[in-house]
């Protein structure tokens, strides 16, 4: 199957239409998207991946109102975080009603639902009418995309089409979060901080990001998000560096080439925005290791701290 690249809405739609899986952009990551009330086209996606299925995928709204059918309660804290947050970086938790299929929920009863900002996806979801099932368009267990070409690297003639809208603009997956004795609990850190949800909900929510029996999301596994080249957390300024990629936060004038920076003027949600980008950069440069910095563990810095350290878990 050969994978084609472009802005032709009309045409995602169509495929989606004929139960076939489609690359699509969101402000996080892109996407692979199948039209969810389709349970064949949802098989391809975890297909095309290799994901295996006990992972569940989240669905994609262009609205609340056209989500409320596929659960069964949205309490009101959910309500005022989705007003502060919706459209947004945020993945909300909740009971699903007998439209979900146990394919999309891994066999849970509950089901993943979000409502994604970027202007090309909410036009698609709006036309469309129904939601979109859609984990990351990358390989299960590899680094995820935030531009067309990231996505055709991975994924290229396993899908027909990949929907080019441009670089994401958060470039972390959506944060996730779920109700545990009516307090916000964060599933996977993500683009939107604990302490940003914090001022909705008067108390820093609590995370639960790593699995404690089965494996709630596939981002509680200990590897993923991985890179094809050994990744290790710190500096090794050594006779190692020789064949190495360097990546810092900021600018650091001691560190030998090649070296790679997240953002110039240290800003967090630039570096954010880069943060897949330049792991993806460093692993196509082709050396025996990449020495990444980590954040301060806080903010944004945890989202990206928690993906980098299960990148590098892979390899101690
Ligand atoms: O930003 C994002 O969320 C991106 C874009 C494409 O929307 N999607 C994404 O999907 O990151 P994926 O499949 O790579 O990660 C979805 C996570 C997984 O860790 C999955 O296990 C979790 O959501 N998830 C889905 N349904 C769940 C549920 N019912 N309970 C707990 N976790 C769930
Ligand atoms: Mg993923």
């Amino acid at each position: 199957m050969i994978t084609e690249i472009g802005t032709d809405l009309q045409h995602a739609r169509e495929l989606i239409l004929n139960g076939q899986i489609v690359s699509i952009p969101t402000e996080t990551v892109y996407g692979l998207a199948a039209d969810a009330n389709n349970e064949d086209a949802v098989c391809e996606i975890f297909k095309a991946k290799n994901r295996p299925t006990t992972n569940p995928l989240i669905l994609h709204f262009d609205s609340l109102a056209t989500a409320l059918p596929y659960i069964t309660n949205f309490p009101s804290i959910f309500e005022k975080l989705h007003t502060q947050f919706c459209p947004g970086p945020l993945t909300f938790v909740v009971p699903k009603s007998t439209l979900v299929s146990d394919l999309i929920t891994g066999g849970q009863n509950t089901v993943a639902i979000r409502f994604p900002k970027h202007p090309i996806l909410q036009q698609l979801l709006k036309e469309l009418g129904r939601p979109l099932a859609a984990p990351s368009a990358n390989l299960y267990g590899q680094l995820s995309p935030t531009n067309a070409m990231h996505v055709h690297s991975q994924l290229k003639d396993r899908i027909p089409y990949i929907l080019d809208g441009g670089n994401c603009s958060e470039g972390l997956e959506s944060t996730i979060i779920g109700l545990d004795e009516n307090k916000i609990v964060v599933y996977r850190y993500g683009s939107i901080t604990p302490e940003a949800l914090a001022e909705v909900t008067g108390y820093l929510p609590k995370a639960k990001v790593h699995a404690e029996g089965t494996v709630l999301t596939s981002g509680m596994v200990k590897h993923h998000y991985a890179t094809q080249t050994p990744l290790y957390l710190g500096f090794k300024p050594d006779e190692e560096s020789i064949s190495s990629v360097q990546i810092t936060i900021g600018k650091h004038e001691f560190i030998a080439d090649p070296h790679l920076i997240l953002s110039e003027n240290n800003q967090l949600e630039e570096a954010a925005r880069n943060l897949y980008a330049i792991l993806h950069s460093a692993d196509a440069l082709g050396m025996n290791k990449i020495y990444i910095e980590p954040f301060l563990n806080q903010g944004l810095g945890l989202a990206m701290n928690d993906r980098l350290a299960r990148a590098a878990a892979k390899f101690s």
